[in-house]
């Protein structure tokens, strides 16, 4: 069914048409069983980015133009975050990696140029392995080139067996391996360049005839070898780069490590103060400016820009959003909004989608913005609710204020000029219009624009009635 959407969408085409000479398989249709998730593992962020486009990036760096990314198991998710920057094959069965593979290629049809075939669930690996191993396929016209790397716990990854000689004999699996080859250090981190026609053969004669029961991409090369071809293995230099997440146990791992880099490259690359890196966590793609310091406990998310001199946290959660230089931010949630230079944020705030908050503006504890222009120098102290709104430059909203934006079916805007003064405990109406410099009293409910200069008061009349307590025998004390 989704194979169908799949084409219909034009995301799959039957028999591929060539374009370059190397073409990338991303494998990433695996049910995940050790991961227990309704995502495809492929789709678990790492430093804020889903692995499948980590591994994505680094094929598109390597200068690979043609990317076919193998689907199965909660394909619609990989399709909806890649779009059409990929193409699409859809495993109907998940049968193992070598079935996998092979899926990717009966995708390619004739194609017999290069493959790079790599996992969807090594987030780590970087363009340089993917382009010298590429090189050194070229270079020497091997069938296939394997990258490995050396591991003191090799534990998780397929072992290369060498033969007597020293070179490539076979990959045996974890599960697969006697005592002897256990004890190998050398791993397959799963990076693989063959040739398409040879490999489109090899992988025809897999077979499921091991521990787990599948077909195994790692049995092609020493088929490719059988059949007379030359297998060659190119060293990964960091052997980190293969980190592969197969649980949540390695996503955490894996994460902690490029929360832990990007902290670093901030301060050392970027001359940010950061207090606490074990406790500050920002995504790959934030930047932040010279001389800004992060306090602990900060979350800074997506795509968001921070300026110089900032103050952020203690206790800030901040995602895809653009902070102004010099500005403050703490105990608060700020989403897709944008602050001016110079603003304060919080303690104890919360900025919705659409908030645009002018520079050196006021936002103080427990104000909630959304969908709103704040004026610079515009005052939010405390305890306001501000949606759908535009707030002039140097107006002072009070405590307590609030925008009734929302009838129970639509919302509407309220509009509130320059230099305005909105007393506490004001409720004003959308939609309406408090013009320049005007003022609303205290407790005030406003239905009716206001005009410029004057003063609105929409409060009941207070009324004493002396004497009232004594004479309805309520004194106390
Ligand atoms: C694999 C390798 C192992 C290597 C390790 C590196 C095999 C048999 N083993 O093991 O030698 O050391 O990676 O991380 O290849 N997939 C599919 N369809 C399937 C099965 C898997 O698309 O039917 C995809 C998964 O979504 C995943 C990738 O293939 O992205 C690898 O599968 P995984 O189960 O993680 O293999 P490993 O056990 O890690
Ligand atoms: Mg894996």
């Amino acid at each position: 069914m989704i194979g169908a959407d799949l084409q219909s969408k034009g995301y799959m085409k039957m028999s591929g048409a060539e374009t370059g000479n190397t073409v990338a398989v991303i494998l990433a249709g695996g049910r995940n069983r050790r991961m227990m998730s309704k995502l495809p593992k492929a789709m678990h962020k790492i430093g804020g980015i889903p692995m499948i486009g980590m591994v994505y990036n680094a094929v598109k760096a390597a200068g690979v133009g043609r990317c076919v990314v193998v689907v199965g198991f909660g394909a619609e998710y990989i399709v909806d975050y890649m779009g059409a920057r990929v193409e699409y094959a859809y495993q109907y069965e998940q049968l193992g990696t070598g079935h996998a593979f092979m899926t990717g290629m009966d995708y390619l049809g004739g194609y017999d140029g290069r493959v790079l075939s790599l996992y969807g669930d090594m987030p780590l690996v970087s363009k340089d392995t993917l382009s010298a191993l590429i090189q050194q396929n070229t270079e020497t016209g091997d069938q296939g080139t394997l990258v490995y790397a050396y591991m003191q716990d090799q534990r998780k990854y397929g072992r290369i067996v060498r033969d007597k000689g020293g070179n490539f004999a076979k990959i045996v699996e974890e599960k697969d391996a006697t005592a002897e080859e256990a004890l190998i250090r050398e791993v397959n981190p799963g990076i693989y360049c063959f040739d398409a026609a040879a490999a489109r053969i090899a992988v025809r004669g897999l077979n499921t005839d091991n521990a787990q029961g599948e077909m195994y991409l790692t049995d092609v090369p020493a088929a490719m070898l059988k059949a007379g071809g030359r297998i060659g293995l190119h060293k990964m230099e960091d052997s980190r780069e293969c980190l592969g997440v197969n649980d949540r146990a390695d996503l955490e791992e894996l994460n902690r490590a490029l929360y832990m880099e990007k902290c670093r490259d901030l301060m050392i690359k970027c001359g940010v103060t950061i207090m606490d890196s074990g406790n500050t966590y920002i995504d790959m793609g934030v930047t932040v400016g010279m001389d800004t310091v992060i306090y602990p406990g900060c979350v800074i998310e997506g795509d968001t820009a921070i300026g110089e001199g900032c103050v952020i946290g203690p206790g800030a959660r901040i995602t895809d959003s653009e902070i102004g230089d010099r500005a403050s931010i703490a105990y608060s949630v700020v989403n897709e909004s944008k602050i001016g230079r110079e603003a304060s944020v919080g303690p104890f705030a919360y900025l919705r989608p659409g908030a645009d908050i002018g520079d050196r503006v006021k936002i103080g504890d427990f104000v909630e913005i959304k969908n709103a222009n704040i004026g610079r120098d515009a005052k939010i102290s405390h305890l306001a609710y501000v949606g759908d709104a535009d707030v002039g430059a140097n107006a002072n909203i009070g405590c307590g204020a609030i925008t009734c934006n929302y009838d129970g079916v639509k919302k509407y805007r309220t509009v509130i000029g320059e230099n305005a003064f909105i007393g506490s405990n004001a409720n004003l109406i959308a939609p309406v219009t408090i013009n320049d410099g005007a003022y609303i009293a205290s407790g005030s409910t406003i239905t009716d624009d206001v005009p410029e200069d004057a003063l609105a008061i929409a409060r009941g009349r207070q009324v004493i009635k002396e004497h009232w307590v004594s004479r309805k025998g309520f004194k106390r004390g």
